[in-house]
């Protein structure tokens, strides 16, 4: 059986005003009537081929993912709770540590959407006999734009039916480069999710990141356990160096596999793309929650909180909360991450 790793650690600041410190991206209901975190569970729910899963997150939040999980019946079988961030490298690092090394882990960022999870699927299962042999492997997105958030993989010798070796893995390459790479037509996006033994990984960590995997090792072998929650040492995980999987393993490693699948994924990274993913109608509008729009077109209008009324705009974002409103351009809402710039500035 494979194990889920799901990632919740990131903010997500580029949704503000719905995401906040207290409820980043993953928890909130973007696509769905389930929010990220559960869409994310849900999809390897299957207890035929998948195991509880152990979730790596910020220890702030472990009442309401646990609450979330609980809510779809998929308990984790460990949440493993950061005192703070130190980027995905450490964080997969404290629950590859906290399974036998031969187990194989499905790494997943809570915070993205897979529309054909069949697909996905199939990915996993074509991947699993390469992993079995002790490659790490990667999924690879076909690119449609010279996405700068991005990392890039060129793809090499077919090595499996359905994989490719890794020539190359770029993590977010300047705007020319990424550019040259989509020209190219041999490069995929990295998809995020990652799946390989915990031994495997912790082998790498040791050889390319050696603090990152000193660190976690102690700081999991005194770490606290209370019931299936898992605090690792404070002090021996705040002494690790911050970094990503991408730039600390990915780009050095060499038994690096990737299998190209086409399964609607979108990391919905902004209004924009939640816009463009949340099917909008004839119009070219869609509308979330206390809305009345009279001749709108091409508009996303959201409010969990006051009713929003509109008459006569188009191409706008408008998202409401409680306690702030955002209104911006469509097409201009990478802006959003200056705003909370901004908030953080002044508060
Ligand atoms: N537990 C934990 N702790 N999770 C974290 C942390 C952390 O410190 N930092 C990030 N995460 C989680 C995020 O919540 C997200 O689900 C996932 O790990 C990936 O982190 P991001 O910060 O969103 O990474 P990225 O989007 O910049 O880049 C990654 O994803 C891209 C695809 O969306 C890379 O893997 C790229 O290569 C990839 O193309
Ligand atoms: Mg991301």
């Amino acid at each position: 059986k494979i194990t889920p790793v799901i990632l919740s650690g990131g903010a997500g600041t580029r949704l503000w005003p719905m995401s906040r410190t207290m409820r980043p991206k993953q928890l909130l209901s973007l696509t769905d009537d389930r929010s990220m975190l559960q869409l994310t569970a849900a999809r390897t729910s299957d207890a035929a081929h998948f195991s509880p899963p152990l979730v790596v997150a910020n220890a702030a939040h472990a009442d309401e993912i646990e609450r979330q999980l609980v809510n779809i019946g998929a308990p984790a079988d460990a949440l493993i709770l950061e005192p703070t961030g130190r980027n995905t490298a450490p964080a997969i690092a404290l629950a590859a540590l906290a399974v036998p090394p031969e187990t194989i882990l499905l790494v997943m960022p809570s915070d993205h959407v897979i529309a054909d999870v069949a697909a996905f699927h199939r990915a996993v299962t074509t991947a699993l006999p390469l992993v079995e042999q002790g490659w790490m492997a990667t999924f690879g997105i076909a690119p449609d734009a010279p996405e700068t958030g991005y990392g890039y993989i060129r793809e090499g010798a077919e090595i499996a039916p359905g994989a490719h070796k890794v020539d190359r893995f770029v993590e977010k390459p300047d705007l020319a480069t990424a550019q040259s790479y989509l020209a190219d037509g041999r490069y995929v996006w990295n998809g995020g999710i990652f799946m390989f033994r915990a031994g495997a990984y912790l082998a790498a960590l040791r050889r390319f990141a050696p603090d990152i995997a000193s660190a976690t090792g102690a700081a999991m072998a005194a770490a606290d356990r209370d019931g299936a929650r898992i605090h690792p040492d404070k002090i021996a995980f705040t002494a690790s160096p911050a970094d990503s999987i991408d730039y600390a393993v990915m780009e050095k490693a060499d038994q690096v596999a990737v299998v190209p699948v086409e399964m609607g994924w979108s990391d919905v990274g902004s209004w924009d793309a939640l816009h463009a993913i949340t099917g909008p109608d004839d119009a070219g509008n869609c509308h979330q929650g206390e809305v009345i729009a009279l001749d709108t077109n091409n508009c996303l209008i959201r409010s969990d909180g006051p009713l929003v009324a509109a008459v006569g705009v188009s191409d706008l974002i408008v998202v409401a909360t409680g306690d702030a409103v955002l209104v911006l351009p469509r097409g201009a809402s990478q802006d959003v991450r200056r705003i909370v710039d901004e908030l953080k500035r002044l508060r």
